[in-house]
């Protein structure tokens, strides 16, 4: 039986940058097995690298979301080179922002398609290892847009209120197998922000995110609390962001 962080099996989406890379870099230190996804395979392996020559364990695949095989090649990953999956972090995410008038339908599908079905797609991908292990944990970033419902933001806090529906469902038909646990930030200092197609949207956000963000290690952190909990212990939802973030 694992206890707290050391030795256990982490695999994260999105670890090519902001979050996903903070909690990476923090779980290796503390011993964990880390298992890195995303589509940009030169920071993964220059964070796997990084990883190594602090003294930690890591491995990467390249991983698109939005194709169930490969988050199924990903978790296979953490099964061959670390011998089991104890946690899933669903952390690749995108934004495009737009008023529904413009019928952005496109960055909704875009969403859509990263956002929850990507999400799905790990959990599809996880679940039949904890059903053979009898355990695991799934963590989900989800989102403050998901709770203050704000103009430009509709079809990415649906994604994300998706999510969260979808992770208490997950909770509770586990009857204590597996542990889930859904964090929502606010504003974090990343370059998420930077793919936004809008530009007037894109700075008015950026302008605020470099008011009042807050580091990425602050959800990293909330992370690795979830993860360090004893197994009878189930962080449900988490919110972090910045003190003044109205
Ligand atoms: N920053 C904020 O203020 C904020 C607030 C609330 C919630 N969030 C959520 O936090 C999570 C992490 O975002 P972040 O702020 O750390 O932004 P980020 O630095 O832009 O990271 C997003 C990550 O998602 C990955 N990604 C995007 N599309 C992907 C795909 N199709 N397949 C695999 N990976 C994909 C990116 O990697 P590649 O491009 O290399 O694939 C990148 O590693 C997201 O779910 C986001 O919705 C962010």
């Amino acid at each position: 039986m694992k206890i707290g962080i050391e030795g256990k099996v982490v695999v994260i989406t999105g670890a090519s940058s902001g979050m996903g890379e903070s909690m990476a870099e923090l779980l290796a230190s503390r011993g964990a097995n880390v298992v890195l996804g995303a589509r940009r395979t030169d920071r993964l392996e220059s964070l796997t690298n990084r990883i190594r020559q602090a003294g930690g364990q890591a491995a990467y695949r390249q991983t698109d979301v939005t194709k169930r095989g490969d988050l199924v090649q990903l978790v296979a990953v953490a099964q061959q080179q670390f011998g089991g999956l104890d946690v899933l972090v669903n952390n690749a995410g995108i934004s495009q922002l737009h008023y529904m008038e413009e019928l952005d339908i496109e960055g909704w599908e875009q969403m859509i398609d990263v956002n929850l079905k990507g999400t799905l797609y790990g959990i599809a991908a996880a679940l039949p290892i904890f059903k053979t292990q009898g355990s695991g944990h799934i963590i989900n970033i989800i989102s403050v847009a998901g709770i203050n419902i704000v103009p430009t933001m509709g079809v990415y806090a649906a994604t994300k209120n998706a999510v969260r529906t979808i992770g208490e469902a997950l909770r509770q038909e586990s009857e204590g197998r597996w542990r889930v646990t859904g964090i929502s930030p606010g504003f974090v200092d990343t370059p998420f922000a930077s793919n936004i197609k809008n530009e007037q949207i894109r700075n008015t956000i950026q302008e605020k995110a470099n008011q009042i963000a807050i580091p990425p290690e602050a959800i990293a952190r909330a992370v690795a609390y979830a993860i360090e909990q004893p197994d009878t212990v189930d962080v449900g939802d988490i919110v972090i962001r910045p003190t003044v973030q109205g």
